[in-house]
């Protein structure tokens, strides 16, 4: 039998908010969602279809269609799980809120999506620290209809239990290669960039600001630099990575990181804001409204 649900969100100590983690997979209590968390849901859906025609990637659009997520009412998993097993045999599970690191990955590798079951308030429209239900399922959920995105997860979870084993310094390569692509990425389509993370497909304030703003830089995709880049976590990002294509991302992580890792651990990380010489700039950020500190 399932526990029963729990609102799991950061707790305010003295040392500021910090995430509370919770292992458990529950079922979603869906019939207790309250005419308000519905109408979240309802506001926030129809207030990001409408910005992102000609801002997301096609792929989102169309799958987030397919699997029949509209802005009546909070979807039931039962039923997304549906079009998802038959499309790329994804499975959505109920978590709590945050989950430790390798219970996070082990689900991933076994083809399951951990969402949060509850959904912001009313008040936190714009904002709110830690994943809910809208970031995970408007957000994460859609890109798991496409086969190759489908297996680039699956072989991000992989690869999630074997740098668990390697160590610290090797899940922070990992997790930067996530917040960069899975979380943050744009994608070049013929008709420009496009944005796929979810991150940002969560967000309206920076679906505009990731392809418009003149701040940002935009760089091309390019792994080991990713690993080594820093990123914000509580503001807008200082630079977004652009893949070709998702074929592009699965060869680029399909070789053996294990040495990766190792070279990696001998050199200095990179400032979220910087650009170098290496790289292939498709837009240089003028850098304004940046802080000077806080990447993490
Ligand atoms: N190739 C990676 C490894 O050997 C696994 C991986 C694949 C990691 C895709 C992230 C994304 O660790
Ligand atoms: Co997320």
């Amino acid at each position: 039998m399932a526990a029963t649900p729990q609102r799991v969100e950061p707790a305010l100590t003295d040392k500021g908010y910090v995430p509370v983690y919770a292992t458990g997979v529950i079922e979603q209590p869906w019939s207790s969602y309250s005419a308000t968390d519905h109408e979240v849901w309802a506001t926030l859906f129809a207030r990001q279809r409408q910005i992102l025609p000609g801002r997301a990637c096609q792929a989102f659009l169309t799958a987030q269609d397919a699997m029949g997520m509209t802005p009546a009412q909070i979807p039931k998993f039962a039923e997304l799980n549906r079009a998802l097993r038959a499309a790329t045999g994804w499975e959505l599970i109920g978590v709590e809120g945050l989950l430790p690191e390798l219970t996070f990955f082990e689900h991933l590798a076994a083809r399951r999506f951990p969402v949060t079951w509850w959904i912001r308030r009313p008040e936190q429209l714009d904002y709110l620290a830690e994943p809910d239900l809208f970031h995970d399922l408007f957000g994460h959920v859609p890109l798991l209809m496409n086969p190759v995105f489908a297996d680039y997860m699956q072989a991000y979870g992989r690869g999630g239990v074997k740098a668990h084993g390697i160590g610290e310094h090797a899940l922070v390569n990992l997790t930067r290669l996530y917040w960069y692509t899975v979380e943050f990425g744009l994608i070049r389509q013929p008709d420009g960039l496009r944005i796929y993370g979810s991150g940002i497909v969560s967000s309206k304030g920076e679906s505009i600001h990731c392809l418009e703003s003149d701040a940002p830089n935009r760089i091309g995709f390019d792994l080991e630099r990713i690993m080594r880049t820093r990123y914000r976590i509580d503001t807008f990002q200082k630079t977004y990575f652009v893949i070709d294509s998702y074929e592009q991302l699965m060869d680029a992580t399909a070789p053996d990181f294990a040495p990766i890792y190792a070279r990696l651990a001998g050199q200095d990380s990179i400032p979220a804001g910087d650009v170098l010489p290496t790289d292939t700039v498709f837009h240089r950020g003028s850098g304004e409204g940046w802080l000077t500190d806080g990447d993490v």
